[in-house]
């Protein structure tokens, strides 16, 4: 069965991509409760990733570990833009 993939614009301003998703009711997955540690809330950023900060070093290491590819953000770790700048990402499971 082919899985539908679904888009969101997060909202701007405080809190990270998981809060924003989640206040969208848009599931995230968690292990860890978003403490940065399990790598399941890894989103695909699919436009306006030059909105959003670089990551920070334990984002980092946690992306690599996991072989992420430089599209790919921790949901729990990467701050919302401050200003309306909309970014698209995907999960692959919703
Ligand atoms: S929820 Fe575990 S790393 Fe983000």
């Amino acid at each position: 069965m082919a899985r539908t993939q679904r888009t969101v614009i997060p909202l701007f301003g405080a809190g990270t991509l998981m809060d924003a998703c989640l206040a969208m009711g848009l599931p995230v997955a968690s292990s860890c409760q978003g403490r940065g540690a399990c790598g399941k809330c890894v989103v695909t950023i699919l436009a306006g990733g030059q909105h959003l900060v670089t990551p920070e070093a334990h984002e980092r290491r946690v992306l690599d570990r996991d072989h992420a590819t430089e599209e790919q953000r921790l949901a729990c770790q990467c701050p919302v833009p401050e200003s309306a700048t909309p970014v698209t990402i995907t999960t692959g499971y919703w």
